[in-house]
């Protein structure tokens, strides 16, 4: 954490797996998961966004053009913890289905909750990548979570 006023942003440094980081604005506002929708991308085998539906560039406020390309991890909220994606990372690269609730940051600092699937892309034997669809969480799984995660920080 680099600095905090009263109402304006947070200025955040994230760390990411890879070595790599970044400073980011976050802001204490939800955007509401909609409902009646899906948010879905697709990754390649090392996580690298290929795919984005219309409901994901609405939620992320990126356009579709930001998103392919970029690591999934943009949009990583700082109150998520590591070991989230690492039991995350484990399950999918063993082949198997990961289930979870994950907090993410859109562009402008705010955040929003999903109930998340992800599942491995295997054509011929081979992983060639990753699919996540999100639906949208109770409000009391939400709570479970926010705990949870608050104390694996
Ligand atoms: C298909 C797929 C979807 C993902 N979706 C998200 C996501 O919505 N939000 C997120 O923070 N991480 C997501 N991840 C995990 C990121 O790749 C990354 O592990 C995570 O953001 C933590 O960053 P780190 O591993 O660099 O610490 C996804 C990974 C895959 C393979």
């Amino acid at each position: 954490m680099l600095s905090q006023n009263s109402d304006g942003p947070r200025q955040v440094q994230i760390d990411y797996f890879d070595g790599s980081s970044r400073t980011v604005d976050v802001v204490d506002r939800e955007v509401p998961y909609p409902d009646g929708k899906l948010i879905v991308s697709r990754t390649d085998p090392q996580g690298i966004i290929t795919h984005a539906n219309q409901a994901f560039v609405d939620m992320s406020g990126y356009t579709k053009e930001e998103l392919i390309g970029e690591n999934h991890y943009i949009l990583r909220h700082p109150d998520m913890p590591a070991v989230a994606f690492a039991g995350l990372w484990e399950t999918i690269m063993a082949g198997t289905k990961w289930h979870g609730y994950v907090k993410n940051l859109r562009k402008d600092g705010a955040f929003y909750w999903v109930k998340a699937t992800v599942i491995p892309n295997v054509r011929n034997g081979k992983l060639v990548g990753y699919t996540s669809v999100r639906r949208k969480p109770s409000r009391s799984k939400i709570a479970e979570s926010e705990a949870l995660y608050a104390t694996l920080k």
